[in-house]
C-alpha cells in the first residue's frame, strides 16, 4: 500500500507540534513540507528553520517541496533535513544540474510537474529522479479542489517505470480527500500527499479514514 504524507501547510501553525505529533501517531510516515518564495508562487511559507526544528523532533521523513525560483541555493541545508527534496520541472534552474546537487548531499531528487506540464517535458529526466510528483491542484495553496486530468499521469508513469525497468517513486499532491483517494489509490501512487484532508477536523479520525480507503484498493474493493 502507498504512503500518506502530511502537508503541515493546513495545520495549526501555532500547534504545529501536536498536530505533527497526532498525524505520525495516526499512520503518516512522511511529513510534507511546502516550500514558498513569493516569486514561483504568490504565497510564502516555511523554510529552513521549520525543517531543521522537525529533524530535532522527529524521527518521521520529511519531504521539502520546492516551489521557489532558486532551489539551487542553500541545498544543503535543505538535505540535511530531507529524505526528498523535490524540485520543480517549471522553475527557471537547470534541472539536471539542481538533481545531481541534491543527490550529491545524499537526499533522493524529486521532480514535480504542475497541472498542465505534460509526461513528454520530463521523459528525458526521470532515469535521474528518485521520484515524480504529480501536481493535481496549481501549486500555491491547500485546500483547492483536485484537477482530475491532470491525475491521469500517475498510472501513466506508473507503465512508464515499468516499461523503461526505471526506479523513481511516485507521488500525487493536492486536492486530495475521503471522497478522491480510493480512485487516486488506485492508479498506484507511492505517497499521496494531503494537507487540509488531514488537518482540519480530527486528525486522527481524518489519517485513520484516508488509510482505510487507500486500503479498500488493496483488497479489491
Ligand atoms: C500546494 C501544495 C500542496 C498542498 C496540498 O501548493 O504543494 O502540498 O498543501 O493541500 P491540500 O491537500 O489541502 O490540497
Ligand atoms: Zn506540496
Amino acid at each position: 500500500m502507498g504512503e500518506l504524507s502530511a502537508s503541515i501547510l493546513a495545520a495549526d501553525l501555532l500547534n504545529l507540534e501536536r498536530d505533527i505529533e497526532l498525524a505520525i501517531k495516526s499512520g503518516v510516515t512522511w511529513i510534507h513540507l511546502d516550500i514558498m518564495d513569493g516569486h514561483f508562487v504568490p504565497n510564502l511559507t516555511m523554510g529552513i528553520p521549520f525543517g531543521e526544528a522537525i529533524k530535532k523532533r522527529f524521527s518521521v521523513k520529511v519531504e521539502s517541496h520546492m516551489m521557489v525560483d532558486n532551489p539551487d541555493v542553500l541545498l544543503d541545508q535543505y538535505c540535511s533535513f530531507s529524505q526528498l527534496v523535490t524540485i520543480h520541472y517549471e522553475a527557471p534552474v537547470q534541472t539536471f544540474r539542481v538533481l545531481k546537487e541534491i543527490e550529491k548531499r545524499g537526499s533522493m531528487p524529486g521532480l514535480a510537474i504542475n497541472p498542465k506540464t505534460q509526461l513528454s517535458n520530463i521523459e528525458a529526466l526521470l532515469p535521474y529522479v528518485r521520484y515524480v510528483l504529480v501536481m493535481t491542484v496549481e501549486p500555491g495553496f491547500s485546500g483547492q479542489g483536485m484537477i482530475e486530468e491532470a491525475a491521469d499521469k500517475i498510472p501513466l508513469l506508473v507503465d512508464y517505470r515499468r516499461r523503461e525497468n526505471l526506479d523513481f517513486l511516485i507521488g500525487v499532491d493536492g486536492g486530495i480527500k475521503r471522497e478522491n483517494i480510493s480512485r487516486i489509490a488506485k492508479m498506484g501512487p507511492d505517497i499521496i500527499v494531503s494537507a487540509s484532508a488531514i488537518f482540519r477536523g480530527s486528525i486522527e479520525e481524518n489519517v485513520k479514514s484516508l488509510k482505510s480507503c487507500m486500503k479498500e484498493n488493496e483488497n479489491g474493493h
